[in-house]
């Protein structure tokens, strides 16, 4: 079976930054606090009449001029967003629309902060059984309209952010090279711990004026329970993703671990016992972007000439289900 490799990769961010003292200016909250607590220095948030299929469109474009490919080349999208800007068709739809991709196939992941993993694993699949050869696999949120941005909100407007990040897969031939292994978990018990109750297909009607009234449509979140998860289960998948494919941690060349805080990157990596030039992390810029993250922070590197030929990337995720998982790559 043919292994993937990734072609190009992409990113956007709306033009619209917001700092921490921005914030303070609508909640009790501080500069001192959010970067000590988060490491977040700034974020970008959307302005009015930017979208997420707007973001992904920039990302992906981005993506092919990198891979040396056309629209033509692209024979599915497979894309991750828990913000889709309608509740349905997702986004991958408009995106494949907009760009001209033809009508292939786009599939659509609701999996908040694990989604590009996720969003990887299926497009990998597809790759590797030959149904499809060149994917486009999209991580794109916007998180900044569902905040609430009093001092009621201010354990979750801190962190949370916008951007899209795109990355094309194809086959490849050579040896050694590519998308080596996944390990994905999930675990439902926690589902409530970090969602977005409404507006659902459960209510009748699916939004009310109630669920306006009570904030039920911001992003809820049990930061304390989420952290202490995220801390015990990224070091754990990645030491099961190294032991199922005989590699160390000292052949890991970069680590690049969702960036939900910087204080769990830095646990991640104390955990992992991995050097500073290991691990890459950039959510002093964006904030949280939830499926966005990894993505982004790939092509920061790839752009950045981080990665060479032979080396070994990880990307890991925890969040929202809880759902985890991680993936290696031979560059
Ligand atoms: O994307 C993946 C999923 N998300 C995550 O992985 C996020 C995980 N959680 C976190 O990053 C952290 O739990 C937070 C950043 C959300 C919160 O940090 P913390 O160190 O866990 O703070 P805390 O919730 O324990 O709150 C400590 C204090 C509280 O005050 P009291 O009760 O001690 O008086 C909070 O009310 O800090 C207060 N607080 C704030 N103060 C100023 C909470 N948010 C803020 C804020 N500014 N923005």
């Amino acid at each position: 079976m043919p292994r993937s490799v990734i072609l190009g990769t992409g990113r956007a961010v709306p033009s619209r930054v917001v700092t921490n003292a921005d914030l303070a200016e609508s909640m009790d909250t501080s500069d001192e606090w959010i970067l000590e607590r988060t490491g977040i220095r700034q974020r970008h948030w959307v302005a009015e009449g930017e979208n997420g299929v707007d973001l992904s469109k920039t990302a992906s474009r981005a993506a092919l001029e990198a891979s040396g490919l056309q629209p033509s080349d692209i024979d599915a999208i497979v894309y991750a967003s828990s913000t889709p800007d309608h509740f349905f068709p997702g986004n991958s739809l408009f995106l494949q629309h907009e760009i001209g991709f033809g009508t292939i196939p786009a599939f659509n992941v609701v999996n908040a902060c694990s989604g590009f993993v996720y969003a990887l694993s299926v497009a990998d699949a597809f790759v590797q059984t030959g149904r499809y050869r060149n994917i486009l696999v999209i991580g794109q949120e916007i998180q900044s309209t569902r905040m609430d941005v009093t001092t009621r909100g201010r354990g979750t407007a801190v962190l949370f952010a916008d951007g899209a990040g795109a990355a094309i897969i194809g086959p490849t031939e050579e040896e050694g090279r590519g998308v080596l292994a996944f390990d994905l978990h999930g675990d439902g018990a926690h589902a409530e711990k970090l969602w977005v109750d409404g507006p659902g297909a459960k209510y009748h009607p699916p939004v009310s004026i109630e669920q306006l009234e009570e904030g039920r449509y911001f992003l809820q979140m049990d930061g304390r329970d989420v952290f202490r998860h995220a801390i015990v289960r990224m070091p754990e998948t990645v030491e099961t993703l190294l032991s199922e494919t005989g590699l160390t941690k000292e052949q890991i060349t970069l680590l690049i671990p969702h960036q939900a805080n910087l204080r769990i990157s830095e646990a991640v990596q104390k955990r992992l016992g991995l050097r500073d030039d290991q691990v890459y992390n950039n959510i002093e810029r964006y904030g949280n972007t939830t499926a966005a993250t990894i993505p982004i922070a790939l092509d920061e590197c790839v752009r950045a000439g981080r990665l060479r030929r032979g080396d070994l990337l990880i990307l890991t995720a925890f969040g929202s289900g809880f759902q985890w998982g991680s993936c290696a790559i031979r560059w």
